[in-house]
């Protein structure tokens, strides 16, 4: 790509009105780990994008860029998950590039934000794409600055809802194998949707997810905790572990040089930062119940408490059921798993006996595998890598979709977007 390319189309068609978009573009931050998949039909348009992936604001982004506009996404769609910004170039008319969002909006995630670049300026168009979930239409030809700043606007503006979801994982009980489970969907989260994913290790004092994902960086999560002053994205990223290709971990000191006492939103910023820079975070909760915990469980996205089937762990399943719906009286019930189930020789309760009293069914029973856990534990691993074709493995799997609000690739629900397009009555 020439330098001379770029130029012209940042200098393209105004120099004006383009000096200023060059000037706003000084003042943007970078954008945050997202998957983006573009789906052009014209080079006006994927050039551009191509060029805007190259800015030092996307570098953290994953960029693709093809061509088969519409038709292409939907078809790729049909078995592939959804990136979390999908942009779409249309040549079609205003009537027609609807009907075939409407189409495409069926195989695709309703978390996934969309851009439609079309070639119609028409207010009609505008609104109905607002009204059925679409982020933001552009028309074409666009330069590099629209494109970084319409994503910029999406997914940085500080006026913008933060980008990613926190999942917190508790166990009912230590040793439960909550923070195995919470560090297994993490990675399953990472590789299966193609991802980012950042892993919060809140146990400072005990934490495995160093061991588990082995990892021994030199600093992580108490730094964050012992200077909320200094938190921001740039900082968070000298913090973070790269684990694999998309997840990387906030990791514990797990040593006792120092207590850890904190007040109740002492991870608060961290975790906002942490999500408004990676579409998931995923916070391993300590089995302890005080300010902070409570804070961290109460602000979460979602909750997943890991029991044992054991009488103490169903009592304190229930009491933590209840808390947490009288502190978040307008979300749904925490996720429960049932994990170690079938130790022989135990006596245990059995699933229904251990869901009916909870109102809850659990995402996944996971049986007592002491071999399988053991040696992905060991030798620092993830279940997946050590047995890839293990039953456990596909539960984790199914616990990665559920958490995330992505449905099974071939039984995909219609998205938001579809459902509302379906509404829509065409008419002009
Ligand atoms: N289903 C299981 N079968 C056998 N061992 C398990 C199972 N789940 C977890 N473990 C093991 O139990 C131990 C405790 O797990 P951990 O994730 O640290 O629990 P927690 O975070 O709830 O304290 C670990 O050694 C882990 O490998
Ligand atoms: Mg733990």
């Amino acid at each position: 790509m020439s330098n001379l390319a770029y130029e012209t189309d940042l200098q393209a068609p105004q120099q004006d009105g383009d000096r200023a978009g060059r000037e706003a573009m000084d003042s943007l931050r970078p954008v945050p780990r997202i998957t983006i998949q573009a789906f052009c039909e014209s080079d006006g348009v994927s050039k551009p994008i191509e060029r805007a992936g190259e800015d030092r604001r996307m570098f953290k982004a994953h960029l693709k860029v093809l061509m088969g506009g519409m038709d292409a996404a939907a078809e790729l769609y049909q078995t592939a998950s959804t990136p979390n910004l999908i942009i779409l170039e249309s040549k079609s008319e205003p009537r027609e590039l609807l009907e075939s969002l409407g189409k495409l909006a069926e195989v695709c995630d309703p978390t996934s934000k969309v851009i439609v670049i079309g070639h119609y300026n028409d207010v009609w168009l505008y609104r109905e794409l607002m009204k059925s979930g679409v982020s933001e239409y552009m028309v074409a030809p666009l330069t590099i600055a629209d494109i970084i700043s319409t994503i910029y606007g999406i997914f940085v503006d500080p006026d913008a809802p933060p980008i990613g979801n926190s999942i917190a994982f508790i166990g009912a009980k230590g040793g439960v194998g909550s923070s195995t489970i919470a560090h297994n969907v993490g990675w399953a989260v990472s590789s299966l949707f193609e991802n980012e994913v950042v892993v919060a290790d809140l146990d400072l004092a005990f934490g495995t997810a160093n061991i588990n994902f082995d990892q021994d960086p030199a600093q992580g999560i108490a730094e964050a905790v012992f200077a909320p002053e200094r938190i921001d994205d740039v900082y968070l990223d000298r913090l973070l572990a790269q684990c694999s290709e998309r997840l990387s971990l906030l990791a514990a000191p797990s040593t006792l040089e120092r207590v850890y006492d904190f007040d109740a939103d002492a991870f608060s910023q961290i975790i906002d930062v942490a999500q408004r820079s990676a579409p998931i975070v995923v916070l391993d909760v300590p089995h302890v119940w005080n300010g902070w915990t409570k804070s961290v469980l109460q602000q979460a996205d979602e909750i997943v408490i890991t029991a044992t089937p054991e009488l103490a762990n169903l009592r304190n399943t229930k009491n933590l059921v209840d808390t947490l719906k009288k502190l978040r009286p307008n979300d749904s019930p925490p996720h429960l798993i049932l994990n170690q189930c079938g130790v022989p020789k135990r006596p245990e309760i059995t699933v229904d006996d251990f869901a009916d009293p909870l109102g809850l069914m659990p995402l996944a029973v996971i049986p007592f595998e002491p071999q399988l856990f053991g040696n992905a534990a060991n030798s620092g691993r993830m279940l997946a890598e050590t047995d890839a074709q293990s039953d456990i493995v596909k539960s984790i799997y199914e616990v990665a979709h559920s958490v995330t609000g992505r449905s099974e690739p071939k039984e995909k629900k219609k998205s938001g977007l579809g459902s509302i397009l379906g509404k829509l009555k065409l008419k002009k």
